[in-house]
């Protein structure tokens, strides 16, 4: 059965590769996982802990080994739904260089709309409208390569926004980015939760983490632990075995409370910060 309230549900997927030697990698195992749409879910894991794997799944670019992915009551392994699937999950990955085919900005905008065979006028419109979005429009006509990684990024995802899926899935989409290209990132995934996008965001940056309504943390391909970020941030002995950090202004609360500065450490962002430094 799969319920309508529910974009995504993952039902104990597991996910085996085989290795170069013929050997079995269990990447992801026994994996449940719901999303609603609107939500903004953040994974979050070691390096190899099985989310790109997860993310993969999320379009059938892979498929499960045992279990079910059902994407807007839509299930991955029903190939005759994979272009209604495709359509539905737009992906943005780690490397803005891979995803640019065009020349121009607005034609590599066009692009997905234009495989979607929508008629040049909407195509258009949309594209004006996904750059507008992520505040690209005034580069439509520039060389995506002569951009900055940022905003390279940000056309990347005006490129997806363009195909109006109701998913989007950013694979360390910022981790190649200067700081400022990452804030401009942020800034765009804020205003497309705003739009009621469902956006799942798989990073390393603890403080991006921190914006999420759930984060899903994944340890040797099994959720360890989920929640709201202060909810799992508040396992800083897990996060630390995991080898994770806990985001900066945590980092600095704990440090201020072992300085016998402030009395609680129970810190997320800088917000947290001040109002226990001057209550
Ligand atoms: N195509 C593949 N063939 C064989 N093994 C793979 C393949 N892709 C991933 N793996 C293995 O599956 C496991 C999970 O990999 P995955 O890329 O999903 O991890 P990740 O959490 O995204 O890591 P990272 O933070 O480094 O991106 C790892 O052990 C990895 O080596
Ligand atoms: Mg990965």
């Amino acid at each position: 059965m799969t319920n309508p309230a529910l974009l995504i549900e993952i039902k104990d997927l597991s996910h085996v590769f085989q290795g170069q030697e013929h050997q079995e990698i269990k990447a992801l195992s026994a994996v449940n996982l719901t999303v609603k749409a609107g939500e903004f879910l953040v994974i979050l894991g070691a390096n190899g802990s099985g989310k790109s794997t997860l993310a993969k799944h999320l379009n059938a670019l892979l498929l499960p080994t045992e279990g079910n992915v059902i994407i807007d009551g839509l299930n991955t392994d029903d190939e005759k739904v994979l272009w209604d699937i495709r359509q539905r999950v737009g992906m943005v990955f780690q490397n803005p260089d891979n995803q640019i085919v065009a020349t121009i900005v607005e034609d590599d905008v066009a692009f997905g709309p234009e495989n979607l065979g929508l008629p040049p006028a909407i195509i258009k419109e949309r594209v004006e409208e996904a750059l507008f979005m992520v505040d690209m429009l005034e580069y439509r006509q520039h060389a995506p390569h002569l951009l900055s990684g940022g905003q390279k990024q940000r056309v990347a995802i005006a490129g997806i926004v363009a195909m109006r899926p109701k998913i989007i899935v950013l694979d360390e989409a910022t981790a190649m980015l200067d700081p400022k290209g990452r804030q401009e990132v942020m800034s765009v995934i804020d205003k497309l939760k705003q739009e009621g996008m469902t956006v799942i965001l798989i990073t390393h940056h603890m403080s991006e983490a921190t914006l999420a309504d759930r984060v899903v943390l994944l340890d040797q391909g099994k959720i360890k632990a989920q929640g709201t970020p202060r909810e799992v941030f508040a396992q800083r002995e897990m996060m630390r075995d995991l080898g994770l950090d806990i985001p900066p202004m945590s980092q600095l609360a704990e440090m201020l409370k072992e300085a016998g500065i402030i009395e609680s450490d129970d810190v997320l962002d800088v917000e947290d910060l001040v109002k226990l430094l001057c209550p």
